[in-house]
């Protein structure tokens, strides 16, 4: 194969169908060569607004300069400095970096690894380690990764464990505080909406689970795959208040609604929980592939050294990058700029649901800081009990309005089972880009209610 510059956009897009595997999806039938701020610009010269930021990863924007840098100069240092081999520098500044974001005092020691699964996993073998225990206990509706051990505590499609069964053991699996998944109205009190859940968790630690083999319960702290709801605030407090109890640790996994995502540093924030692992990712490099899986000293001294490691686990290009992105965070005032930008974005999805052409076809806005949601309303609903169902609205609006979205120039995902769109724009977008990307996505919304 040769150089891209000798290829048409339109071949190199058939030689990927033909030969990367069937086994990935993809939002758009492009290559994606340039990436600068909220841009990403296509080989078929399309400039697309970002909405994705690669799945909440770009929270800077595509090739922040600082971060860019900051890559290129350890690249001209030392690249594979391996972690069971000694320290690397930029490994242990970005320790320095972190220590004042934790959302509580007592997280103190630090693994970095590369991808988010792959923290799921650190996790997961840490708490059954530390306790001796072996259950985990999840959340229906839950997104922890592809690899086994995080597919076991995934519940949010079964695309991602279907045909590969079994799965690890020891998972137990209670209700996520989602009214639409209790089949309960979305103006539900958070605190019956949590008393509910609390409840079924508790009968789980009677009937299913002694808390005597729990090791572990993780939970995001804002839904994300299963689309995009934020945990009340009461819930994951009896969720603390529970493990305290038992003696079970809880996992905050905070790969998507973290580092700033929510407005706060960590989501967990809102609630005054303290985590007993935290699990971050994502946007921690702005691109890079890092992932951490943070808890206190007092466990993790606990570790037989050896037992966690990895080939490329913190990679010193990854945590230099990471380090930069840090300092950015701070210079640029970034959760400043998401809570401005998190308010028009809400003001904006709103409106739409208050206009009386679009009404019927919108069950709810929601969301914290810039990981907001907008869910449709569906004729079939996503289970034939389904009590949201509407047989007045179109089909599939959330997948038809984001390829219309597509078309016009702003790539927007969809999230969950259920018909739900997902803003997660970089954390750094400026007001008239946010405006911008709203307007495509209200016009697109117009268009396809109009088509029925
Ligand atoms: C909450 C959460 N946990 C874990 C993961 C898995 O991360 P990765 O895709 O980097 O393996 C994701 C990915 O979207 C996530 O949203």
């Amino acid at each position: 194969m040769t150089s891209s510059s000798t290829q048409s956009h339109a071949s190199l897009v058939e030689f990927g169908q033909k030969h990367v595997t069937k086994g990935l999806g993809r939002v758009v039938e492009a290559v994606m060569q340039k990436g600068e701020g909220s841009y990403v610009t296509l080989g078929d010269g399309r400039k697309m607004l970002d909405f994705t930021s690669g799945i909440g990863v770009t929270n800077l924007g595509h090739c922040h300069p600082k971060v860019s840098k900051a890559a290129a100069d350890q690249c001209m240092n030392i690249v594979h400095a391996q972690c069971s081999i000694g320290f690397h520098e930029p490994y242990l500044q970005l320790i320095q970096r972190l220590l004042p974001m934790m959302p509580h005092p007592s997280l103190d020691s630090f693994f970095f690894w590369n991808s988010g699964s792959e923290a799921v996993e650190g996790a997961i073998k840490m708490a059954r380690a530390v306790t001796g225990r072996q259950n985990i206990i999840n959340m229906q509706g839950a997104y922890h990764g592809r690899t086994f051990g995080a597919m076991a505590v995934t519940k949010s499609k079964t695309i991602y464990s279907e045909g590969v069964h079994p799965l690890m053991p020891g998972v137990f699996t209670v209700p996520y505080p989602f009214w639409h998944q209790l089949g309960v109205p979305s103006d539900t009190p958070s605190s019956k909406i949590s008393e509910m859940c609390l409840n079924q968790l508790s009968l789980l630690l009677s009937q299913s689970t002694n808390p005597k083999d729990t090791a572990a319960i993780i939970i995001e702290p804002v839904l994300g795959e299963g689309g995009y709801v934020p945990a009340p605030k009461e819930f994951l407090q009896g969720l603390r208040d529970i493990c305290d109890k038992h003696g079970i640790l809880l996992i905050i996994d905070e790969v998507q609604s973290g580092y700033g995502r929510t407005g706060k540093t960590y989501a967990i924030e809102y609630s005054g929980v303290r985590p007993d692992i935290l699990l971050t990712a994502k946007g921690l490099a702005n691109g890079f592939p890092l992932s951490g899986v943070i808890s206190r000293k007092e466990i993790t001294d606990k570790l037989k050294p050896g037992s966690m490691g990895g080939t490329y686990a913190g990679n010193a290009v990854s945590c230099a990058a990471a380090v930069a992105a840090a300092d950015v965070m701070k210079e640029e005032n970034i959760l400043e700029n998401v809570n401005a930008r998190s308010k028009e974005l809400f003001s904006a999805l709103n409106a739409l649901r208050s206009d009386p052409k679009f009404a019927p076809a919108i069950l709810d806005v929601r969301g914290q800081g810039l990981m907001v949601a907008i869910e449709f309303a569906s004729p079939a609903g996503a289970t034939p009990y389904d009590t949201f169902r509407n047989p007045s609205v179109p089909e599939k609006l959330a997948s038809r309005v984001a390829k219309k979205c597509v078309e016009k120039g702003l790539l927007i995902l969809t999230t969950s089972v259920y018909e739900v769109i997902r803003f997660i724009p970089p954390l750094n977008i400026s007001q008239e880009d946010l405006a911008k990307g709203c307007k495509i996505f209200a016009e697109a919304v117009e268009e396809v209610v109009r088509e029925g």
